[in-house]
């Protein structure tokens, strides 16, 4: 069985409302999966919920509320969420799962078996709103802890302790011998930091259950119920775990005997900024020590803000995504946030920027020039593909010397995270695809009776690379991509990268009616 190519995105906490950044994340993570489906890869791509921990506990006794029927609740509107993204997601892991807690249960076993625990008495400080113990370090020179941190309480308690100090060593030359296990550099560099700058501290992995019941029990001692992070990061093992992977097939978690699946270890877990250290340090800790190998690359996306603020829901300057998407369309959604923000860098959405690039890159150009070409296919030609004709013209072999070097270099900078960089190679064919019908002015053609053949030629190349456009903009904007291909009469989608320089359109075939993919508007 071919290993499929493994994508993840951090899963959500299911009291959050949905907002821009998880958005973001989850088409980034979208536009990966459909890439390499493209590449002909099989692909997997699972995303989904975070439901333990004393916030959704506490939020779910406000509401009168069992735990797991709050979030059964709100599950469905993350769903839906997923849904309006238009995410090709194969799964969708719940943290209530019954297959995510067996496979907790099982981690958690073989490393108390192996003795990478202790239990410890613990005095201190505590930040609830973090679910996270706090140290003199956390605290400002006036004594005081960050507001992030909420009310700040001490306590003594017995608890469960991970070992990390061990394993600081390998994984400081794990990441030192592998440069893309964490993406981009500058976030590696990060985590080298960290883990050369000072010993790790041991991770507390438990939460006594007199103070939050609503997690998982640790097996080996249930006076204490698993520490929400600990639990979360085991999601994106338990989903291969319960379909039979192989490579899990230790944990013994599989259902079904005769299900199998090979997606472990993951390709790509992409996550934001603010939890690298747990995806970077924690998370490969826990599997090595499991005896598990270790995921491709941790993919570390920055932060949206909105008109240069932090989006709050006290500011009030969250951006809803569906709002834009009601009123502006999926893909002009998706396309402004893989266009508009490099993965790693901070990103700032405008409501302005939103608009130029709709209109100067979605509507004038990408829309403008699909329907400039089929429109004169039918003007000129009713709509019937002339033949190409071998064509020793300077603007042709421009033309399609650019075609090339952009289905290469987008492929290449797809398959590098480089999402951005992708869409700017394309956007600069469909720039000279426009110079292109400038250059060789058809509608002045189409009046000499003696230039019908070069007609033809200008014709077909620009038709072909309407087809071309749309098997690039495919894992970005599907659903335009494929209403080109409606446009231009092919059957099927346009889901086969290796076709946009091969397969091209045949002489007589008859494309239909253009109409507008982004119609002008106003802001
Ligand atoms: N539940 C944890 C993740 C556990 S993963 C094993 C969590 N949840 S979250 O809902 O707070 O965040 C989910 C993802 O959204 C994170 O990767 C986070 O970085 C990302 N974002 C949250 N706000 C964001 C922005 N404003 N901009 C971009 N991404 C942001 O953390």
């Amino acid at each position: 069985m071919n290993k499929s190519f493994y994508v993840t995105t951090a899963i959500d906490y299911v009291n959050g409302e949905p907002h821009l950044g998880h958005a973001y994340e989850k088409i980034v993570a979208d536009v990966m999966v459909r890439v390499r489906r493209g590449l002909g890869e099989q692909a997997f791509y699972l995303t989904g919920l975070d439901e333990h921990g004393q916030k959704v506990q506490q939020a779910a006794e406000t509401e009168g509320l069992e735990p797991q029927a709050y979030c059964d609740r709100l599950s469905q509107v993350w769903r839906r969420f997923a849904q309006s993204l238009g995410l090709a997601n194969d799964d969708f892991i719940r943290t209530t799962d019954e297959r995510h807690r067996r496979t907790v249960t099982a981690i958690l076993n073989r490393l108390h078996a192996e003795d990478h625990f202790y239990r410890d008495t613990y005095r201190g400080y505590y930040s609830t709103k973090q679910e996270t113990f706090l140290t003199e370090r956390d605290q400002g020179p006036d004594g005081k802890f960050d507001p992030i941190y909420g009310e700040v309480t001490e306590l003594e308690e017995d608890n469960w302790y991970f070992r990390l100090g061990r394993h600081q060593q390998w994984l400081l030359e794990y990441i030192e011998a592998n440069p893309d296990f964490v993406y981009p550099d500058f976030r590696r560099n990060e985590v080298l930091g960290l883990l050369r700058s000072g010993k790790l501290e041991d991770l507390c992995i438990s939460r006594p259950r007199t103070r939050l019941k609503w997690g998982i029990p640790l097996p080996f001692d249930p006076e204490f119920v698993t520490y929400v992070w600990f639990d979360a990061l085991v999601n994106y093992a338990s989903v291969p775990a319960g379909k039979g992977d192989p490579t899990l097939e230790v944990l013994g978690i599989s259902e079904d005997p005769s299900s199998s699946c090979s997606l472990w270890p993951a390709d790509i877990h992409v996550i934001g900024k603010d939890i690298l250290k747990f995806h970077a340090v924690y998370w490969p800790i826990m599997l090595r020590a499991a005896g598990l190998p270790l995921p491709r690359q941790i993919c570390v996306h920055g932060w949206w803000q909105k008109d240069g603020e932090k989006m709050s829901k006290s500011i009030g300057n969250i951006v809803d995504p569906i709002t834009v998407i009601d009123k502006w369309g999926l893909d002009a959604f998706r396309f402004y946030l893989v266009r508009e923000l490099d993965i790693g860098a901070d990103g700032n959405w405008t409501d302005q920027g939103f608009y130029s690039r709709y209109s100067a890159e979605l509507a004038n150009g990408l829309g403008n020039l699909v329907n400039r070409s089929l429109a004169m296919l039918q003007r000129y030609r009713q709509g019937v593909v002339p033949t190409a004709g071998k064509s020793d013209n300077e603007d042709d072999s421009t033309l399609e010397t650019k075609t090339v070097q952009v289905v290469e270099e987008a492929i290449d900078r797809f398959k590098r995270n480089r999402l951005q960089g992708a869409l700017q190679s394309i956007w600069s064919l469909i720039e000279a695809a426009n110079k292109y019908i400038d250059r060789t002015a058809p509608f002045k053609l189409a009046k000499q009776s003696d230039q019908a053949q070069r007609l033809d030629e200008i014709l077909y190349r620009l038709t072909d690379i309407v087809r071309v456009l749309a098997i690039l903009i495919w894992p970005i904007i599907p659903a335009t991509a494929e209403r080109i291909f409606e446009q231009l009469g092919k059957g099927g989608k346009p889901l086969v990268i290796a076709d946009a320089l091969d397969n091209r359109l045949s002489a007589g075939h008859q494309v239909n009616k253009p109409e507008p993919l982004f119609p002008r508007r106003d802001p």
